[in-house]
């Protein structure tokens, strides 16, 4: 099926890794042009390389998407030099493992901020170029933990759940420029966060048995963690504008996890 995503702009925030990166790669697959940001340089080249697409259809910048000023350059540069911009992911970030006794308040501040800059920073700054798309979408990648909170995760459970409700707000808000918003909530997904964890813990078990324990314990029903393309299987399938009628709604990549059927 061609998914109309050909010679479309998608801005991609955080795509020098993990999920990102997988859905930088499977746009550029169906045709797109795509933008991506984050905060390295080097590891952000490094991604570039590895796509091994031209400059016409990758475009990268360094920002935090903390920083408006900077997400509001990144984004303006990639609608002069593709003359647009089509769909917007918002993925940047990363969890907090903290619980309710080692949460400070700079934890709760830090984690909001990430939480909702991350998503209203690149909106902003893209809202007027999607609203003159005619086909726009925006995807933001969330976490079952919106709807499962964990106590051991506790800052991120919360701000996840007030994304899942701003995510709502917002497409009903937008729907008027022809604006569709969605979210992705993924349980376990085999990415550099969960790398970085396991060599933390330190426990010198095998990463892939360490995996394995991971997901027994957390009840992921297909007994594995997820990768990061079957993640980018489901944006792009949001950004297409075959999926004209589906805003306001989430979808979850998750391995089954919970008992939850909300
Ligand atoms: N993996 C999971 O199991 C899982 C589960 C639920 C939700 N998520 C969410 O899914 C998203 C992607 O996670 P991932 O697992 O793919 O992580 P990852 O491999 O660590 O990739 C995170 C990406 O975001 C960028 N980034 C982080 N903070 C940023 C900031 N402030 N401004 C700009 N870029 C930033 C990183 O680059 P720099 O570090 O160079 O900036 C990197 O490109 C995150 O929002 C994460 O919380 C992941």
């Amino acid at each position: 099926m061609d998914l109309g995503l050909a010679d479309r702009t998608i801005v991609v925030t955080g795509g020098s890794s993990g999920v990102g990166l997988a859905t930088v790669r499977a746009l550029l697959d169906e045709g797109a042009r795509v933008a991506t940001c984050g905060r390295d340089a080097g590891r952000l080249a490094r991604a570039a390389d590895w796509t091994g697409a031209g400059h016409d259809r990758l475009l990268t910048g360094v920002c935090d998407v903390r920083d408006a000023a900077s997400v509001s350059r990144f984004v303006r540069r990639t609608a002069e030099e593709f003359g647009g911009v089509d769909g917007l992911v918002n993925n940047a970030g990363q969890s907090r493992m903290k619980g309710l006794d080692d949460s400070t308040a700079d934890d709760w501040r830090d984690e909001l901020e990430l939480k909702f800059a991350g998503v209203l920073n690149p909106l902003h700054a893209a809202r007027p170029y999607l609203a003159a798309s005619g086909a726009a979408s925006v995807v933001n990648i969330n976490a079952v933990l919106a709807k499962q909170p964990e106590t051991r995760l506790i800052t991120t459970s919360a701000a996840r759940a007030g994304i899942l409700n701003l995510s709502k707000s917002l497409s009903a808000e937008l729907a008027g420029d022809g604006i569709r918003v969605n979210s992705v909530c993924l349980g376990l997904i085999d990415t550099g966060q969960w790398t970085r964890r396991h060599a933390a813990a330190g426990s010198g078990t095998a990463y892939e048995d360490w995996q394995a324990e991971l997901a027994a314990d957390r009840g992921v029903a297909l007994g594995r963690l997820g990768r990061a393309d079957e993640v980018a299987y489901a944006v792009v399938a949001l950004l297409s504008p075959r999926a004209s009628y589906i805003t306001g709604t989430s979808i979850d990549v998750c391995g089954g996890i919970g008992r939850s059927i909300l």
